[in-house]
């Protein structure tokens, strides 16, 4: 297994520039399935979940050309598979993002259940409950989904929690219904805006997008487009906080600003001094970072996805700080690594009281989920000394070449075998 070895200390300096974001690209190669011609798709993050997206969809029958890492072209002329296989799924939720359009377009889908995973239980219900409300027959069996409809039908839809990939896969779904579908507590995340704009794009009668009320009219057939993936937010939000609590100056390119308001603003509480122009953010941080404190919630509030970056920041700053986690049940697992650093934290539920100390120090440390494997980075980053970081493929999964990222900013780290 691989392992990445940071030596502390040094803080961030100089320039780089963000990649597509993950969590847009993963349901933009879905809306692939939705049309017989050519979806193309640019500034595509190399990264182990979109690998896996692609196998995905080319074992179901989508021809997939890569003109280079971050350049492909799609085409689902003929879908002679459905089915999402277990082997997949297990190693990608997000695999339950092929199952909307896939009824939509073929009128079945088998796809392999999600099991929890370590930061939550993270059930589909919401998905599932859905797609019945539009007319598809369910069944749950030997772990699948089996999912079957003639042809989906607009209804109304309001969904029990705000959900991602949940109001992702309805809207997907409901490209191709006849009629219309309004999904009523819909996620707000620009990653559902970035999707929206591929489908309007490939020819969907969608508006409310970026609101909680997103309204659909179904179309007969899409056609092909080419969409170019958003920035990621929460890869640009890991480097600002990394710059921030290293006491750096750093300048990030092609990142999307409009979405980082509440990271931001955590930011200039924490003591940084930010600028931003269109495309992109830079940081400078001349003290130690004061402690802040915070709650996630779903967008445009402060995102799950970069709580366990802050927290790591938190545990060198000045003062104490409260974080409560709202989204998923067991998301603190990066805690006890980083008490392994030195950190002083005690998790009372879903909140977290970290006491800022002087440093922390590098020691062995294992990831265990993709942001919790950020937040050791950060950590290893300020600690004194070596950190050793285990399992990094959790870090691959989310993070575009993280090494030579970090090495741009000055950072002595390597990975080895
Ligand atoms: N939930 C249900 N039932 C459902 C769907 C969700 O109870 O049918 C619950 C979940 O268990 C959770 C809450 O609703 O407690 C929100 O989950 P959501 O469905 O929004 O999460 P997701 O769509 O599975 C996406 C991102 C996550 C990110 C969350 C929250 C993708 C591929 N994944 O997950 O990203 O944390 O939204 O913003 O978009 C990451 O990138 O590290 C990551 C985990």
């Amino acid at each position: 297994m691989q392992k990445l070895i940071i030596q502390g200390g040094s803080p961030l300096r100089g320039e780089i520039t963000i990649s597509g974001a993950k969590n847009a690209a993963l349901p933009v190669l879905c809306a692939s399935l939705l049309t017989r011609d050519t979806l193309q798709i640019t500034n595509l993050p190399f990264l182990k979940d979109v690998t896996t997206m692609l196998a995905l969809l080319e074992q179901m029958g989508t021809n997939v050309i890569a003109n280079n890492p971050s350049e492909v072209a799609l085409t689902a002329a003929h879908l002679s598979n459905p089915v999402a296989p277990y082997e997949m799924v297990k190693t990608m939720r997000a695999a339950i993002l092929v199952l909307g359009p896939l009824l939509a377009r073929t009128g079945e889908a088998n796809i392999s259940l999600p099991g929890g995973c370590a930061i939550g239980v993270r059930p589909v219900d919401q998905h599932i409950k859905g797609l019945q409300a539009m007319g598809a027959e369910i069944k749950i069996e030997h772990g699948y989904i089996h999912a079957v409809a003639k042809r989906l039908e607009g209804t109304r839809i309001v969904m029990d929690m705000v959900t991602v990939t949940g109001t992702e896969n309805l809207m997907m779904a409901a490209t191709l219904a006849a009629g219309t579908t309004i999904l009523e507590n819909a996620a707000r995340e620009p990653e559902v805006v970035d999707l929206a704009n591929c489908l309007v794009a490939m020819g969907a009668e969608i508006c409310g997008a970026g609101s909680d009320i997103i309204t659909i009219k179904g179309v007969k057939s899409l056609h092909g487009a080419t969409h170019h993936v958003m920035p990621d937010r929460i890869e640009t939000g890991t480097f600002l906080v990394a710059g921030a609590a290293s006491g750096g100056e750093i300048l990030l390119k092609r990142a999307c600003n409009k979405t980082l308001d509440a990271i931001l603003d955590k930011l200039l509480e924490a003591g940084a001094t930010i600028e931003t122009e269109e495309n992109q953010v830079s940081l400078k941080m001349n003290t130690k970072p004061k402690s802040v404190n915070f709650r996630t919630a779903p967008y445009p509030a402060f995102p799950t996805d970069m709580q366990a970056q802050f927290l790591a920041m938190n545990c060198i700053a000045d003062g104490t700080a409260i974080v409560t986690e709202t989204i998923f049940e067991n998301r603190f697992m990066h805690v006890q690594e980083l008490k392994r650093m030195n950190a002083n934290i005690e998790v009372e539920g879903n909140t977290a009281i970290v006491r800022g100390i002087k440093q922390l120090d590098g020691a062995n440390v294992m990831a265990t989920d993709l942001r919790a494997s950020a937040s050791l980075v950060i950590a290893g980053l300020i600690a004194q000394g070596e950190t050793v970081i285990d399992r990094i493929y959790h870090l691959d999964r989310g993070y575009e070449q993280i090494e030579k990222k970090l090495s741009q900013l000055g950072v002595q780290i390597k990975r080895i075998q």
